[in-house]
């Protein structure tokens, strides 16, 4: 499943965000990646202790947990400090799978990999190029969204960035890990709460149908859930 979150930031956010990260001091993106996609990738970022990121990510990391489509479709136990890349002058990334557990800097804390989240501060008329391109089992999916919008996605896809021929491509990237490991149960319980967010729209809050509905709900991610 690849989600859009419309509006994670507003453009408020997005425009103080940006001063931030313009003004910051940016490395070789080669910093985060692993052997394989070293060979990969070619942009730049900000280093992952840096305060523009640190006080970046805090304010996206805010954001999202007010995000109520987010948390659903997420289910997040444990979301890694947001990331920030920077693709021109022809950067890229070529097909990949992200790293299947992330250590956070300077702490004893792992995640595994369950969601790859991009958070997009240009805004897409900004540059050409950039897409991001994720495969899944139904073909190829591309993300070029509004500032202040974010992709969300399994980390088990193969993905890539194509080239950015103009202009300049800014993200935010990180990942998370989930309650629900596995991304077929994580998409049936996000179907279904959908579903009786859908009900609860025209039906009584005390109709019995609903509140079993309800229960299914939270059964099955009892059965699923790890804490
Ligand atoms: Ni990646």
């Amino acid at each position: 499943m690849l989600l859009k979150i419309p509006q994670v930031l507003n453009k408020e956010q997005v425009a103080q965000g940006r001063a931030i990260l313009e003004a910051a001091e940016w490395v070789d993106g080669s910093v985060t990646a692993g052997y394989q996609s070293t060979l990969a990738k070619k942009n730049i970022q900000l280093l992952e202790d840096s305060p523009a990121a640190i006080q970046v990510g805090d304010m996206i990391l805010g954001a999202l947990a007010q995000q109520p489509l987010f948390m659903s479709a997420a289910l997040p136990s444990k979301i890694f400090p947001p990331l920030f890349n920077c693709y021109q002058n022809g950067h890229a990334f070529a097909e990949h799978v992200d790293n299947a557990v992330r250590h956070v800097k300077g702490t004893p804390v792992k995640i595994r990999t369950d969601l790859s989240m991009t958070l997009f501060f240009s805004e897409p008329e900004e540059y050409d190029g950039g897409e991001l391109i994720v495969q899944d089992t139904y073909g190829e999916h591309t993300a070029k969204f509004a500032a202040g919008d974010m992709v969300l996605y399994p980390s088990t896809s193969l993905h890539r960035v194509t080239p950015v021929t103009r202009g300049q491509r800014l993200c935010s990237f990180f990942w998370l890990q989930s309650m629900v490991a596995r991304d077929e149960q994580r998409s049936l319980l996000f179907d279904m709460d959908n579903a009786i967010q859908a009900l609860r729209q025209n039906h009584d809050d005390e109709d019995p149908a609903l509140i079993k509905l309800t229960g299914v709900y939270h059964n099955l991610l009892r059965q699923w859930v790890q804490t």
